[in-house]
């Protein structure tokens, strides 16, 4: 059934708009006041913004880590992320040295299909360069619409690859059309960093922190930005935390090298101060890069502001506070590494970008859904409120104030790091091409109803308009 969402004011990347949408067989058909309403449903959006719904390009659903697996998978996950506003989310698709790209893809299908309830995409990792990886990527590109290899600087004897892997996959990536990522932390001196504390008798969370210093995040980004112009290629920083690493990238772009950075809601919001909270409740905060001093959130939100940093993703990576983090009690190296991000990250960036004054509405939109669906393939399909395009679309209160807690978070954690938090801003309807899976802030989707994302490749979608057109 048609549906004509009335009354609401449109927010894209670049307007804002008071306009009525006509949604037919999933995508946006007409945009305008007095659209026909003759067999359509009406949906009222007074005093609501009408925005693209949010793309969260770092997302880490059911992946084994940290000696157990994500709390939240597929299932839980996007649908936490649709209550927050989120209706395409890009996954990391993990390998293992000697197993064939095609059969770690495979493992990410078998935990996607059937569960998630948003549309949704795969990062592919890249742990080792060598013969048989070279001949599988340009597969990986045109058969599954992969455009993305992620390289990990940290987490040794891990997920760790060395510089000679991270070199051979821009040169390739350049080849091919693809965007590399970087997690940017020097995992040798952490390493190094680590084993002095544990040695030393500290144990605590906070040693987290202090054995991850923002110089190994600024030496790596910067690292990792010299190794991109050398290679004449393309790089996505993930998970910006410090002003070493945001100044880093902001002079490589100064010096024409093409590199975008990411930042999260975490980094903006709290600091390293949250990992020395009593009782080991610091681990409820312990993720890499770490929670820097809270200086550095001034810069980040200036970076975001400026252009500097382009994206705000989630780095969704949750584990129960009770019966996964405490597997690190008395030694914080075995604490497993992420957080529960997903559902708040749209509703942070506006309360605390937008609501007070650090970025305008229309910079929100770009950060939580257009930049990102123009870097990673998936524009105008994605990413904006056109003729044409998908009908995925959140419906806004930006008045509501209320609480984050997990008292009423849906995400499958027993805790939430924004726990307390006050923000202003919510999510009313949120629709996947055209469909309800919000409706009125209740959850009315299917499993399985998301559909796979094969992405375009880097650069081909961007201003020009039309390529990823139905
Ligand atoms: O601590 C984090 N960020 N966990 C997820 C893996 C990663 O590094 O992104
Ligand atoms: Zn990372
Ligand atoms: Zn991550
Ligand atoms: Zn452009």
């Amino acid at each position: 059934m048609k549906k004509v969402i009335k009354n609401g004011t449109i927010v894209t990347a670049t307007d804002t708009y008071q306009a009525d949408l006509l949604i037919d067989n999933g995508v946006i058909n007409q945009i305008g006041k007095h659209l026909p309403l003759d067999d359509a449903e009406i949906i009222d959006a007074k005093g609501c913004y009408v925005f693209p719904g949010g793309i969260d390009p770092h997302t880490h659903l059911e992946m084994p880590f940290g000696g157990t697996v994500t709390k939240d998978d597929f299932e839980t996950g996007t649908i936490a992320a649709a209550f927050g506003g989120t209706t395409s989310v890009i996954d990391f698709c993990l390998t293992n040295k000697g197993e064939t790209l095609k059969s770690a893809i495979e493992t990410w299908h078998a935990k996607s299909k059937h569960k998630a309830v948003i549309d949704y995409g795969f990062h592919l990792q890249i742990v080792e360069m060598n013969d048989d990886v070279l001949h599988e990527l340009p597969k990986v590109i045109e058969q599954e619409g992969i455009t993305s290899f992620k390289v990990f600087m940290a987490y040794k004897n891990v997920l760790q690859a060395d510089d000679e892997t991270l070199f051979r996959t821009l040169i390739s990536a350049k080849e091919l059309g693809a965007l590399v990522m970087v997690h940017a932390e020097n995992g040798d001196v952490i390493d190094y960093l680590v084993k002095k504390a544990l040695k030393q008798g500290n144990t605590d969370p906070i040693f987290h922190a202090l054995t991850r210093p923002s110089e190994v995040e600024g030496e790596a980004t910067g690292r990792a930005a010299i190794l991109t112009g050398l290679a004449n290629s393309q790089l996505y920083v993930v998970h910006v935390s410090c002003a070493d690493a945001a100044r880093k990238i902001a002079e490589a772009r100064n010096n024409g090298i093409d590199i975008w950075g990411e930042t999260c809601p975490q980094y903006l919001v709290l600091d390293q101060s949250y990992l020395e909270k009593p009782n080991f409740e610091g681990a409820k905060f312990v993720w890499s890069p770490p929670l820097r001093e809270k200086w550095n959130q001034d810069v980040l939100w200036n970076a975001l502001k400026t252009g500097q940093l382009q994206t705000v993703g989630s780095d969704q990576c949750s584990f129960d506070f009770n019966g996964q983090k405490d597997l690190g009690k008395g030694n914080f190296s075995k604490i497993p590494n992420g957080g529960p991000i997903i559902e708040d990250r749209v509703s942070i960036l506006f309360s605390e970008g937008v609501k007070k004054g650090r970025i305008t509405l229309n910079q929100f939109v770009d950060l939580i859904s257009t930049r990102a669906a123009k870097l990673f393939g998936l524009y105008p399909r994605k990413g904006t409120i056109a003729v044409g395009v998908d009908a995925d679309i959140v419906i806004f209160d930006p008045t509501v104030v209320r609480t984050i807690s997990v008292e009423t978070h849906h995400m499958a954690v027993d805790y939430n790091p924004f726990e307390g938090i006050k923000v202003t801003g919510e999510p009313i309807s949120v629709l996947s091409r055209g469909e309800f899976v919000i409706r009125d802030k209740k959850f009315v989707g299917q499993l399985g109803a998301g559909q796979y994302l094969k992405r375009g490749k880097y650069g081909a979608s961007d201003h020009s308009g039309t390529t990823n057109l139905v």
